[in-house]
Order: structure tokens, then sequence, then C-alpha cells
């Protein structure tokens, strides 16, 4: 019997044992029903225990999501300063890999007694600095290293290591998330080693990049690492972000293999000789083959969005995150549909009209044009090009423009929200507030010629010159 003082008694004393009342004939007659019974199903070898109360596993999981967060927002903001076209493209598939993450340990969280506004408002100073140090990388290879060789690895290893010290039972939707997550991570982790291996076979300064990382993983141990449990270390000094605040890269940047434009938004005014008559299939399909190719330039615009208007919704970051790996993949579709259409895509020149006017722009008009304009737009005259393609028996361009269509009439979908989330401005004011800006640029780049004083470019203007 216990006594009213061993009731109230803390944790440090040890447990009174509670008895087991076993009746030894049901017992006896459990024992024999299960002898009867033919199945004999696999067997679930996990264990009861785990090292976490809920409360210790939201306050690591709600760190887990912060950082994800936290470097799909980088990403974002180095998308125009990349200039590596294999770099730039993975990079858009990237950001998406960590919003989802961001994602799936959001959902996780709120089941695990955390409201969504509550996580949505979470900031964390430390980790932030952190992240400032990260963002201020020379080039897209120290980006590289801090991203996944510094702050990639470390999480793939808490993952790793909550899997395992968590309960496989009480807590196995937190484990399923997180195998989820590291099935990225693995091969965005492989792909990072190579990448980085590309840049030091190049030139890249092997020593350089070495300590850089040592920096870096300084800076992470003195926050307690990615988990915030493992012991403290002093901060390494000085850190470069220390009095030079990071500003993301304005201009779009591309490398060496290819020739790009901005001086008009028209093809064959940049070729200086129209390969096919203006109207034709021919010129039409190229046109749009081209345009998803440079659309290169998309990766820039929604990645760069999801930086500018960082912590304001986060619905509207993970859908520009998805977008921004959309872009990604018409980019992709676009080059291989160059080869396939016997060109090498390095040879037909890159624009940068649009990019050029956005990269410096409030991103709700730059996002209006792009969206707005640019998505809308290809709506307009994608059904006749599958058409004609359908007409024409032209397989290439019916299956990669049909795929398109699909992932455009989505982006407009969500395009609606994330707007919102960027201006309060009435439809009206902000398509003329667009278009004044864009008249701007395009004029300043040479793109259109400004021969009134009061002169603003059309809708179908900007549909054309800039396109999506
Ligand atoms: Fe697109
Ligand atoms: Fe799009």
């Amino acid at each position: 019997m216990s006594t009213n003082s061993e009731t109230t008694s803390n944790s440090a004393r040890p447990a009174k044992e509670i008895p087991t009342l076993s009746r030894p004939e049901e017992r006896g007659a459990a024992a024999e029903r299960i002898r009867a019974y033919p199945y004999r199903f696999p067997r679930d070898r996990r264990q009861l225990g785990g090292k976490f109360s809920v409360e210790e596993n939201a306050r690591r999981l709600l760190r887990f999501f912060y950082f994800e967060r936290r470097l799909m927002q980088a990403l974002g903001a180095w998308t125009l300063s990349i200039p590596e076209f294999e770099v730039k493209l993975e990079t858009g598939r990237q950001i998406f890999y960590h919003a989802d993450a961001a994602r799936l340990l959001r959902e996780r969280l709120h089941e695990q007694e955390k409201r969504l506004a509550e996580i949505d408002q979470h900031r964390d100073a430390e980790i932030d600095r952190f992240i400032e140090e990260l963002l201020s990388a020379r080039d897209p290879v120290e980006l590289l290293v801090g991203v996944h060789q510094v702050v990639g690895r470390a999480l793939q290893t808490a993952y790793r290591h909550h899997i395992d010290d968590t309960d496989p039972v009480t807590d196995a939707p937190t484990v399923r998330v997180l195998r989820r997550i590291l099935s990225d991570y693995e091969p965005m982790l492989e792909w990072a080693e190579q990448a980085i291996t590309a840049y030091v076979e190049g030139g890249a300064e092997e020593t350089r990049l070495g300590s850089w990382r040592w920096h870096l993983q300084r800076l992470l141990g003195c926050v307690g690492g990615v988990t915030g449990a493992d012991p403290r270390a002093a901060e390494p000094a000085p850190l470069r972000s220390a009095g030079h605040p990071f500003q993301r890269g304005t201009a779009p940047l591309r490398d060496a293999r290819f020739e790009t434009f901005k001086h008009t938004g028209d093809y064959d005014t940049a070729d200086g000789e129209a390969r096919f008559p203006k109207d034709s299939y021919e010129n039409l399909r190229l046109r749009f083959i081209r345009t998803q190719r440079d659309e290169v330039d998309a990766i820039e615009a929604f990645g760069t969005f999801i930086w500018d208007i960082r912590f304001k919704d986060f619905q509207a970051e993970y859908d520009l995150a998805r977008i921004t790996w959309d872009e990604a993949r018409h980019t992709e579709i676009g080059h291989r549909a160059l080869q396939a259409a016997g060109y090498d895509p390095f040879e037909l020149r890159n624009r940068l009209t649009g990019s050029t006017c956005r990269g410096p722009m409030d991103p709700a008009f730059a996002m209006a044009e792009i969206n707005l304009f640019g998505e809308v737009g290809v709506l307009k005259t994608i059904n006749g090009l599958v058409e004609t393609a359908r007409e024409r028996q032209d397989a290439l361009l019916l299956h990669i423009a049909d795929f398109i269509r699909s992932d455009e009439r989505t982006h407009v979908r969500k395009g609606q929200h994330i707007l919102k989330c960027m201006t309060s401005l009435g439809a009206q004011e902000l398509e003329l507030r667009t278009r004044e800006l864009f008249t701007e640029c395009l004029v300043s780049l040479g793109a259109v010629k400004s021969d009134m004083d009061v002169f603003t470019v059309s809708r179908e203007d900007i549909e054309d010159l800039v396109g999506e």
C-alpha cells in the first residue's frame, strides 16, 4: 500500500512497482487461442521507448523546420547570382526539396501540440546569424560548401539520429516524415559532392573551400549544432557578415557557354536574321522551345521572390518553391527539346531581357509581370500550338507543350494567393504600374523605342517581348 508521502514523491526516487493482476485461467486460455490461430504474420520488431517527450520532440523538429525554411530562402536569394547552368537548375530543384521538408515538419509539429501561427512566426536569431554568414559565400561553390557540406550533412545526420532515438511506435509519423526527407537528401548531397569536385577540378581552390567549410562548421558548433543540443563552442572571428549584411544579387548571371542578349525581346532580332518565316509553324515551334530553355530566368524570378517575401506567408513561400522547381524542369525540357530538334542548345542565344528588368524590381511588380502577363500569355497561345502540333504529327512539341500547359495553368492558379501576399494593390493599378515599370526598363535596354512623351507598352507587348 502506498502512503500519502509516497504518491507525491518526486521522479528522482525509484518508482514503485505497479502489480500485474493477471489471472492464470485467462492467461492459459489466451495462450491456447494463440496456439490454435493458423496465421503467422510477419513480426513487428519495433520496441516501445525512445528518448524524447512530445515537448522535446517538438523543440527539435521546430529547429529542423526553421533550418529547412531558411535554406529554401537562402538558395532563393542566390538564384540570380549562380552563373553555371547545371548548378542553377539543380538549385531550383533543391529549393523545393527544402520547402517540402519544411512543409512535412510543419505538419508534424502541428500534430505535436504546436499551433501553425506559432510555427510560422518562429524565429531564431542564432540560426539567422549562421544563415547570414553562409549567404556571404564569395561564389556559388562556397555556397554549395555551406548549404550541403556543412548544414546539409549535419541535418542528414541529425535526421538519422532522430529516427534512431525517437520511439518508433508512439512517434512513427515523425520517423516517416524524416525518412521521406532523407530520400531527397541522399541524392542532393551526393550531387553536391560531385558538383564541388567539378568546381575544384575546374580550378576552384580547395584550400579556400576547406577553410570556409571549417569556419562555418565552427559557427554551427557555437549555436549547439542543428539540434541545439551539442556542447557550444566559441564563435569563430571575424564573421564576414559582421558589418556587411547580406544583399542578394540583382543581375542574372550566365556561364561562358552562353551568348546572351537583352537589347530586344525578339529572337529573330537577336539572331540578326530570321531562321523561318515570321508566322510559320516552324518559327512558332522553335520560339516555344527556346522560350522554355530560357525559363532559366523563371528560376531566378520565383527563387528571388521567396527571398524577397520571406516569412510573410508559409504557403506562398511553399508555392513559389514548387513553381521554382517547375521552371527548372521547363528549362531542362527546353534544353533537351533543342537537342531533340537537332540544335546544340548553346548555339542559340539566351534571352536576358526579362530577368534584367525583374532582378532589381519590387517583387509585386516582377511577379505581376511573370505571372499575370507571362504565364497567362503562354496560356493564350498554347492551345493553338498544341492543336497544330497534333495536326502536323509533331510528337516532340505535342509531348512537351501538353505537360507545360498543365504546369502553367497550375502556376496561374497559385499566383492568385502569392500576389495577395505581395501587394494590396487592385488588379488594374497593379497592371498599370507593372506596365510602366517594364516600359521604363525596356526603353533603357533599347528593347522598345519611345517616340512619345507619354508612352506605356501594352500588355501584349510585354507578353511578346519578355514572355515566360
Ligand atoms: Fe514555365
Ligand atoms: Fe510558369
